[in-house]
Parts: C-alpha cells; structure tokens; sequence
C-alpha cells in the first residue's frame, strides 16, 4: 500500500517516482514491453544504417541517418503504439535533447558506470502530459560500426558534412564501449495491469 500511496503522490506533485518504488509484478511486464520495443526502434535503424553504409559509404549513411532516424522512429512507434526516443547528453540533433526526467536517468547510467555497474535498464513513473506513464530507459553502447561518425577521428569530408547539418554537434569524440544514450519507451501505465 505505502508504495501505491508513493506513486500516488509523486503523480500528483509532478515528479517523478523511480524504479524503487513500483511494484515487483509491474517492474517486470514494463521490462518485457520496454525492452521489446526498444529492440525494435534499434534494430530498424541499425538496419538502415548498414543498408545505407553498404550501399554508398558513410556520406550517404550520413544523409539517411539526416534525413530517416525521426522519420523510422515515428513508422516503428505507429507499428508498436508506444512513443519512443533516443536522447544523450552529448546530441547531434538538438530535437534529441533531455527532458528533466530523461536527464535523471542519464545521470543515473553516468553514475553507475562511474562505480564500475552497467545497469541494463531504468524505470520511472511520469506525469506525461497528464497521463501517467512509465518510462523504460534502454541503454546504449558505442560499437566500433559508430566511430565512422561518433568517434574520435572522422575522415574529413565527412566532419565537415556533419558540421554543415548539424553547426551545434555535441556527438563526437567517442570510443569502443561507451555509455552514449538511451532509448525511451513510453508505457502508459493503464497498459500495465
Ligand atoms: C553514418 C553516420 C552515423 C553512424 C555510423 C552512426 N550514427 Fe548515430 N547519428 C548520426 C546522425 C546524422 C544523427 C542525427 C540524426 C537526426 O538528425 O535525427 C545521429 C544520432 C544518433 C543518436 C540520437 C541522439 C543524437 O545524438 O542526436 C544516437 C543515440 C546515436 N546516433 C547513436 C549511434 C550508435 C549507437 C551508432 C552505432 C550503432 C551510430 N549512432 C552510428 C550519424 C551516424
């Protein structure tokens, strides 16, 4: 009971409630729906993404990640009926920034790597736009196929494409095994019985 009255309260006040509070039985279904989804929104673009790489090399992967990755989000986000992002600290495109709660669970990721712990997920109850949600945060690593656009050294012509898209760039500099974001997946929680 103390920890629906803790959800219950944390809704009304607007903030959020983190993964200690929500029940075990709960934790687990926004578990199997969160990560299911966020396999799904990853494996489309990963996909596109190798396509495109193969197909024309990492300019024109460039110009599909430009011009495809809200364009796949929004397509995988009507076929699954849940709303997804993926957001980071250090964004390419500004429309990826933050939210207040996405930056709690960033710096949740950021703290536990610091401690030597990968955690494979994180959830919180939200109030998002009046509905109360769940959010399942997927983490994500830096693999050696994204260093040809996020990494340390980027061929030249391509930095300087990515600069002309993208004059604010915060997503370079990165190695093999980073921490570089998280998918969101919104869960509203009336599907969680
Ligand atoms: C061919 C270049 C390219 C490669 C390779 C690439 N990305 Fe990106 N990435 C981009 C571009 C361009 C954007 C901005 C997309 C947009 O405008 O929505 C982006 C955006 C992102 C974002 C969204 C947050 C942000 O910074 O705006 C994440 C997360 C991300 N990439 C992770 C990865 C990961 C993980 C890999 C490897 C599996 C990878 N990327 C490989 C070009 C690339």
């Amino acid at each position: 009971m103390k920890k629906y009255i803790a959800l219950l309260s944390a809704f009304v006040i607007g903030c959020s409630t983190t993964q200690t509070q929500i029940p075990e039985e709960k934790k687990a279904k926004i578990e199997e729906i969160g990560e299911k989804n966020a396999m799904v929104l990853l494996k489309t673009l990963k996909g596109e993404l190798i396509k495109a790489m193969s197909e024309g090399g990492a300019e024109n992967a460039l110009t599909v990640c430009n011009k495809k990755a809200m364009e796949l989000t929004q397509q995988v986000e009507k076929e699954t009926g849940v709303q997804m992002k993926r957001t980071t600290f250090k964004y390419r495109n500004p429309a990826n920034a933050p939210d207040k709660y996405e930056k709690e669970a960033l710096e949740y990721f950021e703290k536990s790597i610091k401690e030597g712990k990968f955690p494979k997920n994180y959830i919180q109850v939200v109030n998002e736009n009046g509905v109360l949600t769940y959010r399942y945060y997927k983490p994500l690593k830096v693999e050696p196929i994204c260093l040809t656009c996020h990494g340390e050294v980027i061929d030249e012509k391509l930095a300087a494409k990515i600069k002309s898209l993208y004059p604010s760039d915060k997503a370079t500099g990165y190695k093999d095994g980073d921490f570089r974001g998280v998918v969101r997946v919104s869960i509203p929680a009336d599907k969680i019985q």
